[in-house]
């Protein structure tokens, strides 16, 4: 078997990479969920095949990978679908906004709960719904969804709510009990439920299991909207391929005639290095697992050693949600910068006094990324 090394460091400047080419040069950028790792031999190997074959016609999904895929689901995340259940799409944002739009009613609210990935906040008014957000919660040292404002709240116009689950950015795995909490409350207000899955590949925490909301029972099965896709999990963000899971029949439709001339088809480039993904890189997905729980220890022991920051441990993602309330300092992520780290402020996700850092990088950029952090830290008036 191929042993990966994931301590490789990879110069990415100047590669046209959306996430090292929004700084200036000398700023280590942990923002934009991609990982600085190489791709899997078997995914380069597709990629290669294709490139020598050479003709690039338009693509129809490959049989392959779709029975991979819904194995696939059954062996790891215990749900039995079908393949007609599928709608493909070239990346997940078309996703959320086709399940916001295919919402039938032209007054239809969408609810969903902040701090979250910035398109859960975004689609609704895309698509000319309105929002109706109930943030987060802070219960015993975790992120909740409010269930109480949530009810409150609900009115005849609200027809879906989105999740993301595992969380981006508050690195949660929702357990069965809040899932079926949530998914009683679809039901019972006749709610379309799309829960954005995409993270649930990378648990940080291995007492930790990933439960497709919609695998919980038939009747919310029957109303919702999967959206899952190898970009995270196997670092092929650049070429674009989700799946959406659409067990009935009138959402599916609805569904993929809003998508329609909109997005088209993924490219065979997503389609065959999807299927090499799935069929063929578990033993480096295995690797990676490994890899980033080790820098998610070593980041959550760092961090927590620096004055004004506090972490919590991840339960899934590579992305470290971390708060600098302590440090009294609202501009904390413009400092971060000027010392040479771009992270995220929670402000993009609806939150405040929080960053966002990617830790999916060689550790040899962590150290780096501590160290500067630290003088940053050292900057801030009276710390
Ligand atoms: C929760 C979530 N959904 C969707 C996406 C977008 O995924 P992609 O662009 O790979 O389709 C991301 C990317 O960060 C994400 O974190």
């Amino acid at each position: 078997m191929e042993i990966v090394d994931f301590d490789k460091v990879i110069n990415r400047t100047n590669t046209n990479s959306y996430k090292w080419d929004k700084y200036p040069a000398g700023v280590l950028p942990l923002w934009v969920a991609d990982m600085d790792f190489e791709v899997s031999r078997p995914i380069k190997k597709a990629l290669a095949d294709l490139v020598d074959f050479g003709v690039i016609g338009y693509a129809r999904i490959p049989d392959q990978l779709e029975e991979v895929f819904v194995q696939r689901m059954e062996e790891k995340h215990n749900w039995k679908i079908q393949k007609d259940w599928l709608v493909w799409l070239p990346g997940m944002i078309p996703g959320l906004y086709a399940a916001s739009g295919c919402v039938s009613d032209q007054h239809a609210a969408v609810m969903t709960s902040s701090p979250v990935y910035r398109p859960f906040l975004d689609a609704g008014s895309m698509t000319n719904r309105s929002l109706v957000d109930i943030p987060f919660i802070r219960n015993n040292n975790r992120w909740e969804m409010d269930f109480d404002s949530m009810e409150a709240n609900i009115t005849s116009e609200v027809k879906m709510y989105m999740l993301c689950n595992p969380h981006n950015p508050n690195g949660r795995v929702f357990s069965k009990e809040e899932l079926q909490k949530l998914t009683d409350f679809c039901i019972r207000h006749n709610l379309i439920l799309c829960s954005d899955e995409i993270h649930c590949d990378l648990i940080m925490d291995p007492s930790h299991k990933h439960i497709s909301a919609a695998s919980l029972n038939k009747e919310i099965e029957n109303q919702s909207i999967t959206l899952l896709s190898p970009s995270k999990t196997f670092n092929i963000a650049g070429l674009g391929c989700t799946v959406a899971i659409i067990p009935n029949e009138k959402i599916r439709k609805n569904f993929s005639a809003f998508r329609y001339g909109l997005a088209p088809m993924p490219t065979d480039f997503a389609n065959v290095a999807a299927l090499a993904a799935y069929r063929d890189s578990e033993y480096w997905h295995i690797q990676l697992l490994e890899y980033l729980r080790g820098n998610h220890e070593y980041l959550l022991k760092e961090i927590n050693q620096i004055k004004g920051l506090k972490m919590e441990p991840l339960e899934a993602t590579y992305l470290a949600w971390i708060s600098h309330e302590d440090l009294e300092m609202p501009d904390f992520v413009a400092l971060l910068e000027k010392n040479g780290v771009g992270v995220q402020d929670s402000s993009v996700f609806g939150g405040k006094e929080y960053f966002r850092l990617n830790f999916a990088t060689p550790r040899a950029n962590l150290v780096e990324a501590i160290k500067r952090i630290k003088i940053a830290v050292s900057q801030v008036p009276n710390s």
